[in-house]
């Protein structure tokens, strides 16, 4: 399908000095955009903008944690001083923290693992949501798009019930706020990854075993790529894709299908 995008939009990323925001980024400026790399080691974003940069993009790094609300008002106060204007967010920034390698079962699983993974995974998109509206309502365009994944929608027998809540969660919001916003020519949708080979996925401390769980479950017999995740997110962010709003796009392979 032919897709158009307006050249001079402008994207915020979060977390995407790595992994799928990375690939992300890469793959909206390759469709025209600029592009803003948010994260929060600030080593990491210098050299993912530098990289950016270097193949053509104008990549600019805003590092913030998402989870604060001192620094996503932050850095919106940045963002509109110097841009005035933003199209494209990106709620990527997420965590999976596991103890051992392995994703912890609830009764093990430590206050501070499901406080931390909600606040990064879920209340970061709320923040980052609720100060991009400013910028996109008058404009009357926008797109939301957040990362969920496969444990937001199944049992999946990897995952831990605090990532899972997150991911699931995400989607109840975007839901609401796709209804909420709709009428200003902001659509909400979110991407749900299965298995996509980054750092995330490398935490598990039977990593190869884990793939092959997968592949043998996954009718196109693979794990992901980061620029599987990446072309889903491209459309929804695009022209054509403006009568799709509160969706889920599943990049699973068919690992999950409804
Ligand atoms: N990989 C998979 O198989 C998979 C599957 C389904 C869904 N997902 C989702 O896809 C997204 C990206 O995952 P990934 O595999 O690319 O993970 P990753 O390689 O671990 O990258 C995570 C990114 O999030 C950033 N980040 C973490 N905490 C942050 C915070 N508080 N504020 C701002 N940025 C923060 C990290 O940068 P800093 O450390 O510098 O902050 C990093 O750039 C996540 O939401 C993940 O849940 C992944």
């Amino acid at each position: 399908m032919a897709q158009t995008h307006d050249a001079t939009r402008i994207a915020l990323i979060t977390g995407a000095n790595q992994g799928i925001g990375y690939a992300v980024a890469q793959r909206l400026a390759a469709d025209g955009m600029r592009v803003l790399v948010n994260g929060r080691r600030v080593d990491a974003l210098t050299e993912a903008v530098r990289t950016l940069t270097a193949a053509g993009a104008e990549a600019f790094a805003f590092p913030a944690d998402v989870s604060s609300e001192a620094a996503v008002s932050a850095m919106f106060d940045q963002i509109s001083a110097r841009f005035g204007r933003l199209d494209v967010v990106v709620n990527n920034a997420g965590i999976a923290p596991r103890i051992g390698g392995r994703s912890a079962r609830v009764e093990d699983t430590p206050f501070e693992y499901w406080e931390r993974t909600l606040a990064v995974n879920l209340t970061g998109a709320f923040l980052v949501s609720r100060a991009a509206l400013a910028l996109m309502k008058p404009a009357r365009w926008g797109r939301i798009i957040n990362m969920s994944s496969q444990s937001g929608r199944m049992y999946t027998g990897f995952g831990s019930a605090y990532y899972a809540a997150s991911k699931a969660g995400l989607i109840g919001f975007s839901r609401v706020l796709a209804g909420e916003v709709g009428e200003h020519g902001i659509t909400v949708n979110c991407v749900s990854p299965g298995r996509i080979k980054t750092a995330m996925a490398a935490s598990f401390a039977d990593e190869t075993g884990v793939d092959q769980q997968y592949i043998v479950r996954t009718p196109v017999r693979r794990v992901g790529h980061t620029g599987d995740v990446a072309a889903a997110v491209s459309f929804l962010a695009s022209e054509a894709a403006s009568f799709i709003t509160g969706s889920v796009i599943d990049v699973t392979g068919g690992f999950f299908m409804p």
